[in-house]
C-alpha cells in the first residue's frame, strides 16, 4: 500500500520501532541540529526523530512538531518508496527498458501492459477542499516566524527550509518541475530561493526573466514520501516529478489547485507556501549555509520569493533535514537515486556493471564505476559518457574499475584501482561544469575533472608486461580449514 502523506510515513516508521519522539522542548536554533547530527552519524543512519515541542527563534514553543531524518537509513528509504530493497525499483525500470520485440502475437500483446505502466499513474487533480488547504493564511496574517524553521549551523545566514518540493512550470512547454532546493527565510513573507544554475527551477526562472514575466512558485512541505524523494532526483526536465512519483508508488499523486496561482500542489502536503518571483527585481543575498559538503557554502545572490498564501493541514508536521559533514540523511536520498537511475545510465553505457557514489564523495566529488571491458580505451569512453549525462556532468573524480571489483565497497574499489594505475599513464584531466557547492574550483561552477582508469591494462593500451592475478585461496584448502575451524579455538 502506497504511503499517502508524511503522517502515514511517520506512522509506518513508528510501527517498525524506528521513530524516537523527543518530548522535551528543543530549540530550533542549532540544538535540533546537534541532536539530529549525532543520530545521523550513528551506524546505519540512526532513528527518525519527531521533535514534539520545538521552541521558536522568536521565543515560545511551536504549535507544530518537526520531523527529521525520516529518509535517513536504507530501510526507511525503501519504506518511503514501498519496496524492500531499492534495487527492486532499478530492476523494474530495467524491465521496462527491455523493449526487445517479442516473438508472436501473444508475446507482443503481453508487452502492452508493460509499456502502459510508465504512464499508468499520472497525477490526479482533485476538487473540493484538499487536506493541505484546511487552513489558508493570506496578506497581513502571513508570518513565517510562527513556523519552526531551524537555524542549522553557527555561521548560517538565517533559518532554512531544507526539505521542500519547489514547484515551477516551464513557460514554453508547460511541463512542471519539482525540485528540492534549500530556502532561506528572510522576512515574514519573503524567502530566498537557492536553485543552483544547473537545476531545472533555475532554468525556468531564466526563461521567465527573459520574458520579463512574473513567475509563480509553490513550495510544498510534506506530501507522500515518493514525491518528497522525487524532488531530489535528477530527472530530465521533460519528466514531471509527480508522474515519476506515481510510477514509484504505483498510485497517482493527488494534486489540488493552489489558491493564489494556477500551479497545482500536493493535496496531502503538510504546509504549502504559495508565491511568486519577480525576475525584474534585484536578487537578494542568500547564505552562508552549512552545506552537504561539510563546509559552509558562501553567501551569494539568489531570487526572492514573495509569499502570497500559506496553506496547511489542521495539525501540520514540519519536515526537515540537516546537511553537513557526511554521512547525513541526504546520503540515503542520493543512494536511492544511484540505485534507481543505474539502468538508465546502462541504456547509453551498456558496459557499466555497477556504480557507487560513497558518502565521503558527497555525490559529485567521487564516482566509482565498474565496467565489462571489451576493448582498449573503454574506461575513457565511460568517463566521457558519464561527464556527458545530466548532473553526472558535475562529477569531479571518476574511477573506473573492472567488473569483478565491488564498487559498493569503496575500500575494495580504492585498493584495486590504486594497484592498477601508473598515475601518469592512467589519470586524465579534463574541464567542465562544476557543482555550485564546490569551493576549490578555479572559477565559480567551472573547473577541472579527473578520470582514473583503474582497469587491467591491455597490450593495445601499450602494456606489455605480465599482469598478476589477485590473491585468492584455492577451494580445496578452504574446505580443509572449514572442516577443522571449530577445533582451532579461534573466535572471530
Ligand atoms: C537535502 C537536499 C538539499 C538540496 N539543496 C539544494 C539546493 O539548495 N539547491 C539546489 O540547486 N539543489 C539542491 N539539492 C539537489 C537537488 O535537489 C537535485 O539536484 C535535484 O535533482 C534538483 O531537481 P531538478 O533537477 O528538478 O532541478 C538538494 C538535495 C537534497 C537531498
Amino acid at each position: 500500500m502506497a504511503l499517502d502523506n508524511l503522517r502515514a510515513f511517520l506512522g509506518a516508521i513508528d510501527a517498525n520501532g524506528d521513530l524516537v519522539r523527543v518530548g522535551r522542548a528543543i530549540s530550533v536554533d542549532k540544538e535540533l541540529t546537534e541532536i539530529a547530527d549525532r543520530c545521523m552519524k550513528s551506524p546505519g543512519g540512526g532513528p527518525a526523530l519527531l521533535f514534539e515541542h520545538p521552541t521558536l527563534q522568536r521565543g515560545g514553543v511551536s504549535r507544530f512538531p518537526v520531523a527529521v531524518n525520516l529518509f535517513g537509513s536504507e530501510q526507511r528509504m525503501a519504506l518511503a518508496l514501498g519496496v524492500t530493497h531499492l534495487d527492486e525499483i532499478g530492476d523494474r525500470i530495467a524491465d521496462l527498458l527491455n523493449l526487445k520485440v517479442p516473438e508472436g502475437l501473444f508475446g507482443k500483446l503481453a508487452m502492452l501492459p508493460k509499456l502502459a505502466e510508465v504512464a499508468r499513474f499520472p497525477p490526479k487533480t482533485v476538487g473540493g477542499r484538499p487536506p493541505c488547504q484546511d487552513t489558508v493564511i493570506r496578506e497581513q496574517d502571513l508570518d513565517l516566524s510562527q513556523f519552526p524553521v531551524p537555524v542549522c549551523w553557527p555561521q548560517d545566514g538565517g533559518p532554512y527550509i531544507t526539505l521542500p518540493g519547489v514547484i515551477t512550470r516551464d513557460p514554453t512547454t508547460g511541463v512542471r518541475n519539482v525540485g528540492m532546493y534549500r530556502i532561506q527565510v528572510i522576512g515574514r513573507n519573503e524567502v530566498a530561493m537557492h536553485w543552483q544554475r544547473h537545476k531545472v527551477g533555475a532554468a525556468h526562472w531564466r526563461e521567465m526573466a527573459e520574458r520579463r514575466e512574473t513567475m509563480p512558485v509553490a513550495i510544498a512541505l510534506g506530501g507522500d514520501p515518493a514525491s518528497i524523494y522525487a524532488a531530489s532526483a535528477p530527472l530530465p526536465p521533460a519528466i514531471d516529478e509527480f508522474l515519476f512519483a506515481g510510477f514509484l508508488r504505483r498510485a497517482p499523486v493527488r494534486l489540488a489547485k493552489a489558491v493564489t496561482s494556477d500551479l497545482e500542489v500536493p493535496a496531502e502536503a503538510e504546509v504549502v507556501l504559495e508565491g511568486y518571483v519577480d525576475p525584474r527585481e534585484a536578487l537578494v543575498l542568500e547564505g552562508p549555509f552549512g552545506d552537504h559538503t561539510g563546509f559552509y557554502s558562501l553567501a551569494d545572490y539568489y531570487p526572492k520569493v514573495h509569499i502570497t498564501a500559506i496553506t496547511m493541514r489542521s495539525e501540520p508536521i514540519w519536515p526537515h533535514t540537516i546537511v553537513g559533514r557526511p554521512p547525513m540523511e541526504d546520503y540515503y536520498l542520493g543512494h536511492a537515486t544511484e540505485r534507481i537511475f543505474l539502468p538508465l545510465l546502462k541504456l547509453t553505457l551498456p558496459e557499466i556493471v555497477d556504480l557507487h557514489m560513497p558518502a565521503e564523495g558527497i555525490f559529485h566529488n567521487l564516482v566509482f564505476v565498474s565496467i565489462d571491458k571489451q576493448y582498449p580505451g573503454q574506461a575513457y569512453k565511460v568517463m566521457n559518457g558519464l561527464w556527458g549525462q545530466g548532473l553526472m556532468s558535475l562529477a569531479k573524480v571518476i574511477v573506473v574499475v573492472d567488473k569483478d571489483v565491488s564498487v559498493r565497497d569503496p575500500r575494495e574499489a580504492w585498493w584495486v584501482a590504486l594497484n592498477h594505475i601508473d598515475p601518469e599513464r592512467d589519470v586524465r584531466f579534463t574541464r567542465g561544469p562544476i557543482d555550485v557547492l564546490d569551493h576549490a574550483s578555479r572559477g565559480f561552477t567551472f573547473g577541472s575533472k579527473m578520470g582514473i582508469d583503474g582497469t587491467r591494462k591491455w597490450k593495445e593500451e601499450g602494456f606489455t608486461r605480465e599482469w598478476p592475478d589477485k590473491i585468492e585461496m584455492d577451494e580445496e584448502t578452504k574446505r580443509r580449514v572449514d572442516a577443522m575451524w571449530k577445533e582451532l579455538g579461534i573466535d572471530l
